[in-house]
């Protein structure tokens, strides 16, 4: 399910060419989704459509200031990587990067639509503790956060 779930958000779907199912301006694919579970921290590996395993800890109560985001089941970070954007300015590059995770987050929500399950994006994060938890480099940027889970 989760598998299938990152495919529907960001996955290759011609593989033949490596391209996605959201789009990107000159098709950077600047937006890098790192997942947070009870089991640990991991990157999607898009390309070989696998997770990468970054850390063993649960860091879901760092991705919200809310209560209900560390008791999810699954929450997606989506992080710009601004090198990938080239020489536009920085105006530029956060447009670019809040329109492609609002792509993503979309197809997450018709997936979790499809499937029964709850979701919401969440802009209310300390992007400053978050960015530390999962040791981003200065040319990343969080730009949202996104929750998935059963609904009640
Ligand atoms: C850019 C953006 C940021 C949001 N940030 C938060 C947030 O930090 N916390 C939260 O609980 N909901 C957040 N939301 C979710 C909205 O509050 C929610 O979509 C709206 O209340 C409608 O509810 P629904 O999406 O369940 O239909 C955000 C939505 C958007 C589009």
């Amino acid at each position: 399910m989760m598998s299938d779930l990152l495919w529907a958000a960001f996955g290759v779907n011609r593989p033949d060419i490596g391209f996605r199912t959201a789009p990107s301006p000159m098709n950077t694919q600047e937006i890098e989704i790192y997942v947070a579970t009870a089991n640990g921290l991991y990157l999607y590996d898009a390309t070989f459509h696998q997770l990468v395993q970054l850390k063993n800890d649960d860091i879901r109560s760092f991705c919200g200031k809310q209560g209900f985001v560390a008791n999810a089941a699954l929450n997606l970070i989506y992080v710009a990587d601004f090198s990938k954007l080239g020489d536009r300015n920085d105006d530029k590059k956060l447009f670019y990067a809040a329109a492609d995770t609002g792509f993503i987050s979309q197809n997450v929500y018709l997936f979790c639509a499809a499937f029964g399950l709850g979701t919401v994006v969440r802009d209310w994060i300390d992007r400053q503790v978050l960015a530390e938890k999962i040791s981003l480099r200065k040319e990343q940027r969080i730009i949202l956060a996104q929750t998935v889970g059963y609904p009640k």
